[in-house]
């Protein structure tokens, strides 16, 4: 379905060509006040130099001519010489019917759908899961499902950092604690034990202790260092270390997002780009694009048009240790190879971005993709404590995800313990799933690449711009409906199909029903909007909006009393369609309603 805006655009500019303009003057934007009406048009502002004649003039003569047209209820030319416009209910209601139709609520898909890989998650192997990567995960699942909802092809890479340094720390920590087994005797040629040396939670003590202690100690450091490039170049005993380290830390992983409501297609990781790496360096070299520079192999990337100094991408070190940079690369590689995607997209602490544009230079520069693919970096800002420092544990340590996400849904079990009508068990069960909207809403409402306060009493308010709220008014919708379906003995099954009424009038409960009908209207465009900018803040935005609306509404109609039939049928569409706007919006974000609360 078009969206609403291109349909008024088509009349406006047809208008205008009428009365002999250009019917280019006929763009038109949602009004910036509601109060004076729906949408405007300010093309006789432009056009008035072109035909050098008074813009109220031409804004006049167009409005006679759009005042024909059953679509409006209201034109207005106003001075200096906007046309104001209201659409008709009729043709709302119209629309709105259409839409409700429609298994996409009237989006129209990708007229070419890409491939689209989404890197996101970015885990660590063996370091806990922290909130640093929780944005990543947010923000990239809903990235993900807002795509794929217009008709792409969207995979998600969780890309699991297992190749670093973390890897070698480990290592040679776990020498130093038991120098005994036989991953550490370079003789040993027999089968490695399936079971691992070491539990998850040993695990996530030995990597802190291990960073510490090369902090202090640059022997420990230096053999830290050399244990991470055994690894890479195949080193039998810490190959089986780290097969070991990625069964146990992945299982836990998978677990962790699990509960988040966030789901990979790929486990893919680091390691995996290191077949590439031999070819993918003696590409870069022989093209002459890399050189050494101080002991390490580097490619040139800084271009003319730079504002700020874009210094050399570092390949590989001396010792011929790969890099971040270099797996990056070698992973574009084999995406390339496996997937030719249309576009990347990394969704990556804003910090990496010098990272990014080298990698995404070199990629370009060798060839490694076609100049046509797009290679983004959607870089996201520090989740801050009220202190406006990164997020911490109140004892001041990194706040671990799970424990977050326990603290958060006990704040929501104290707010809806007084009024717990369930047992015990259900109400633990809705307080996980209303916590889950207050995280994922209080993340995303703001826009990706800002740092914001993550303030757990105000994002788990049931009042004001959070998800608790919306859930509230999704919850109240659904509670209308069961109750009307129950009082009319009708299949709720059935009320999908009740036909949309045209508001009546300008009291005030037609007022709010039309103004929740443009709202809804305006769904298209938000997604639109949403997918170009890569921006599910303003999904939020959207929906605060819808449930504002609603509320607004729902106050000034008696939906349940209505005594005339035809006209509450008309009011339980409109919330149908209400729930299913907001309900697929808050999937697109990646979370869910319950049925009360
Ligand atoms: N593991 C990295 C980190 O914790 C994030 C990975 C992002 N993705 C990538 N392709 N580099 O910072």
């Amino acid at each position: 379905m078009k969206t609403v805006i291109d349909l008024i655009e088509k009349e406006a500019a047809a208008a205008f060509a009428a009365c002999g303009y250009d019917a280019s003057y006929g763009r038109v934007t949602v009004s910036n006040r509601p109060d004076l009406c729906e949408y405007q048009c300010n093309g006789a502002l432009a056009a008035a130099k072109t035909y050098k004649k008074a813009p109220i003039v031409i804004a006049g003569e167009v409005a006679e001519k759009l005042k024909e047209n059953a679509m409006f209820e209201e034109i207005g030319a106003v001075n200096p010489g906007f046309i104001n416009i209201r659409i008709s209910g009729v043709f709302l209601a119209d629309y709105l019917t259409e839409m409700a139709q429609d298994e996409k609520l009237g989006c129209e898909m990708a007229e070419k759908p890409e491939t689209i890989i989404i890197d996101y998650g970015g885990p660590n192997v063996a370091k806990p899961l922290h909130v640093g990567h929780l944005r990543s995960a947010i923000i990239g699942e809903s990235i993900k499902r807002l795509l794929r909802f217009m008709g792409n092809r969207v995979i998600g890479d969780v890309h699991l950092g297992d190749w670093g340094l973390q890897m070698g720390l480990i290592i040679e920590e776990l020498k130093v604690r038991q120098p005994q087994l036989c991953y550490f005797d370079e003789t040993y040629t027999g089968e490695y034990p399936e079971e691992a040396p070491f539990t998850i939670s040993e695990l996530e003590e030995i990597y802190p202790c291990a960073s510490a202690k090369s902090k202090i100690d640059p022997e420990f450091a230096q053999k830290a260092h050399d244990a991470t490039v055994k690894l890479q170049q195949g080193n039998r005993g810490y190959r089986a270390i780290w097969q070991h380290i990625m069964n146990i830390s992945v299982a836990d992983l998978k677990k962790n997002y699990e509960k988040l409501h966030v789901e990979f297609e790929l486990w893919k990781k680091e390691s995996d780009a290191q077949p590439y790496i031999p070819d993918m360096v003696q590409m870069l070299k022989d093209k002459g694009l890399a050189y050494v520079s101080e002991g390490a192999l580097v490619v040139d990337v800084k271009e003319e048009t730079d504002k700020k100094e874009i210094p050399p991408c570092l390949i590989t070190k001396s010792d011929g240790a790969s890099l971040y940079q270099t797996t990056d690369l070698a992973t574009i590689v084999e995406r390339q190879k496996l997937f030719e995607p249309d576009r990347i997209i990394y969704v990556v602490d804003k910090r990496q971005e010098m990272h990014f544009t080298q990698v995404f230079r070199v990629a370009k520069k060798a060839g490694i993709v076609p100049e046509q693919t797009k290679l983004q970096f959607l870089g996201f800002g520090t989740m801050n404590g009220k202190d406006g420092k990164p997020f911490k544990t109140r004892e001041g340590g990194v706040m671990r995800l799970e424990r977050l996400i326990g603290e958060i849904n006990d704040a929501v079990y104290e707010k809806m313990k007084e009024n717990r009508t369930g047992s015990e068990e259900e109400t633990q069960k809705i307080a996980e799933t209303v916590g889950m909207a207050a995280i994922k809403y209080g993340d995303l409402s703001n826009q990706a690449s800002k740092d914001y306060v993550f303030d757990v009493e105000r994002f788990c308010s049931f009042e004001g711009n959070t998800g608790p709220y919306i859930l509230y008014m999704i919850v109240r919708i659904k509670s209308i409906l069961k109750k009307y379906a129950e009082n009319a003995g009708v299949d709720p099954e059935k009320l999908s199909s009740f036909v949309m009424e045209a508001p009546m009038g300008d009291v005030p409960a037609g007022k709010s029903q039309k103004e929740l009908m443009l709202v809804l209207s305006r769904f298209h465009d938000m997604m639109d909007q949403a997918c170009e900018e890569l921006a599910p803040h303003k999904v939020c935005g959207y929906i605060y909006n819808v449930a504002d609306v609603f509320s607004r509404f729902y106050h000034e109609t008696n939906i349940l009393a209505e005594t005339d039939q035809k006209k509450q049928k008309g009011y339980i569409a409109l919330i149908v369609l209400a729930k299913r706007v907001l309900e697929t919006c808050i999937d697109l974000l990646g979370f869910e309603a319950p049925d009360r609360m």
